[in-house]
This record gives C-alpha cells, structure tokens and sequence, in this order.
C-alpha cells in the first residue's frame, strides 16, 4: 500500500484545523442558542410559560415588571444562567442579598410556578436560565409590548457570584458614563443601554433608590418631584420600602411613555434622567418619543442581545429540577 502522500497529509491538517475552529465555535458565547432549540424536545414550551404565568399577572400586573428585571439582573452576572434564582445554601452564597437585590429582587414564586408547569409538560428539559428569558418576553407581551422569539439553549449554572452582582449591575445613582461603561462590559452598546432603560415604563422602585433624585437634583420638574417627595420622607431609614411607579402614569402598560417622562423632566431615578440630559443619547430619547415602533425594535434587539451574554451551551452547567438549589 502506498505511504500516505502531501495531498493526504494536507487534506487531514485542514480537516483537523476544521474541527477545532467547529470546537471554539461551540463553546463561544452564543453559538448554541437558537430559537428552535427545544422544537422537538419541548414543542409546548411557550404554552406551559403561558399557562403558568397569565394566572400570576392577572393577579399582580406588576410582577410582569420584575420578573424582566430577574432576567436583566440574571444575564449581568456570569451571564444569563439563572444564577440569580439560587438560595444561599451551604457552600453557595447566592445573589439575592448583594445590594442591587436585597428587599427588591422578586417574582421567584412566579418563576418556580412556571418551571413547574415546564417541567410537568418536559420533565428535565428545560433549563431555569431560559424559563426566564420566556417568561420575561411573555411578561413584556402581557403587559401590552412587543413579543420576539426568544434563543434558547441556555444551561443553569451552579455557581452564583455574590461579587459580580454587586459589581456588574449598575446602580441608580450611575451617570451616562457609567451606565455605557457597565453595559459596554457586557457587550452591549450605549443605543442598546437606552433602548433597554425602556423597560422602566414598568414596575415600581423603593423611595431609598430616588430619595436623593427628588430632594437634591435639579434636573426633574418642581411639580413631579413634589407629589413624590409625599411619598418619600427626607430622612434616610425612613420610608425606605415606600414604593412609587417607574412611569408614574401608567406603571403596568409597556409603552413608550418612559420617553415622554425622559423629555419632560419627569424621570424617578437619577439614571434614568441620565439618557436625557443634554448628552450623547438625548437624540435616541426623542426618537423613541415620536416612534414607538421603532423603541420597540430597539427593545427587542437589545434583549436578544443581552440573551446572549455568555450563557452555559452543550454540556457546561446543568438543567436545574428546582430553579432555587442546584441539583
Ligand atoms: C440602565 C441601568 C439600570 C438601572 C440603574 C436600573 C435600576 C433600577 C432600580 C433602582 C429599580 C428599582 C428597584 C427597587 O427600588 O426595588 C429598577 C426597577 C426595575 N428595572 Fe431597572 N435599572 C436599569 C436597567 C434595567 C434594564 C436593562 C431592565 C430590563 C430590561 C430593567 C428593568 C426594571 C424593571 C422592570 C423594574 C421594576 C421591577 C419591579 O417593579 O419589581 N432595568 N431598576
């Protein structure tokens, strides 16, 4: 038999050298997730998230609102891999008490009654971390938004990391600066950040989050700051859990009325004046004033987006059974 001549040697150089940009692209980011990913594993998905969660915002429209910001607070921690929705248990000090969620965080109740109507129709398919990025998009859809087709594929973590989300989440006392700059260490841009801030046209915040907004800024009408400030006592360590609407009008519809608040000094939280300020993002401001379809666009790229903030894919991580302990 003949010795394996160049061309032979060649070919097998380029096939291995195939293999292992295949390999990198497997376990990079987002190359796993795909909106099909669970169509012949799980096709009744979406219903069983419907089922379980309609019953929940029916009974509190609000928690719609919190249950997206689970998804947002989930993703800027060691990527979107429900690390959020652990317990503090022995040997895994979880994210639930790190500042950004401490007496704030909520919806976890509502995020088990979904899994559980998950795992009831798909037993040990469905991962937490994509139990909550549907549920989030059918959340923003209930409450009037748009509706997208979310990538799947995430696995759930089983780590959580104290540190990252009291480092990774910006707080509200952030300017557009900051606001870019931790949104930008997550691979997402200034037009992502302001199209994302959108989602405070639901929900509510506690009176320790914009005390020093309404008593100190004065980039915020007298009057609207006034009507808060009723709300809100002066004195640190009173009131603090004192809740008030994001979107003061209509805190449980997902409109564009975010941006109206913006242009009309009449934002709750500091950062959130931030996008209109006389700065980079003013423009974008305005253009979502005048074009809710086009907010809404921006609003789904940007989700997809932070969807894709470094998931577990293949066979990293887990699928969590209960999505508040590892398994
Ligand atoms: C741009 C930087 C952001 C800052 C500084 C910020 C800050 C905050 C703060 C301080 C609250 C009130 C929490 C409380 O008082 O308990 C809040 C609520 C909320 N945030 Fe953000 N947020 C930001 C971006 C986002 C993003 C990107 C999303 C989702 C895409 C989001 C969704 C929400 C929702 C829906 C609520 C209301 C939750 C509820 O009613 O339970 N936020 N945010």
């Amino acid at each position: 038999m003949a010795a394996p001549g160049r061309n032979a040697v060649s070919t097998s150089v380029v096939l291995s050298c195939l293999l292992a940009t295949l390999l990198l692209a497997a376990g990079s980011s987002s190359a796993q997730l795909s909106t099909g990913f669970y169509a012949s594993s799980c096709p009744e998905l979406l219903d069983a998230v419907r089922s379980a969660l309609r019953p929940a915002v029916a009974r509190e429209r609000r928690v719609a609102a919190s249950i997206l910001r689970l998804f947002f607070h989930d993703c800027f921690v060691q990527g979107c891999d429900g690390s959020l929705l652990l317990d503090d248990a022995s040997g895994l000090k979880g994210e639930k008490n790190a500042a950004p969620n401490k007496d704030s965080a909520r919806g976890f109740d509502v995020v088990d009654a979904v899994k559980a109507a998950v795992e009831k129709a798909c037993p040990g398919v469905v991962s937490c971390a994509d139990v909550l990025a549907a549920s989030a998009m059918e959340g923003v859809a209930l409450l009037g938004g748009p509706r997208w087709k979310v990538k799947m594929g995430r696995r759930d973590s089983t780590t959580a990391s104290f540190n990252g989300a009291e480092n990774d989440i910006p707080p509200p006392t952030s300017g557009l600066a900051n606001l870019t700059r931790l949104f930008a260490a997550k691979g997402l841009s200034q037009k992502d950040m302001v199209a994302l801030s959108g989602a405070h046209t639901i929900g509510l915040a506690r009176c320790t989050n914009f005390r020093d907004h309404i008593y100190n800024d004065t980039d915020i009408d007298a009057g609207f700051a006034g009507t808060l400030q009723q709300r809100c006592p002066r004195a640190t360590g009173s009131g603090d859990n004192n809740l008030a609407p994001l979107d003061l009008q209509t805190p449980n519809v997902f409109e564009n009325a975010y941006y109206k608040n913006l242009v009309a000094k009449k934002s709750l939280l500091h950062s959130d004046q931030e996008l209109f300020n006389g700065g980079a993002a003013d423009a974008q401001v305005r253009e979502y004033v005048g074009s809710q379809s086009a907010f809404f666009a921006d609003f789904v790229e940007g989700m997809v987006k932070m969807g894709d903030v470094t998931p577990l894919t293949g066979s990293n991580g887990q699928i969590r059974k209960n999505c508040r302990r590892v398994n």
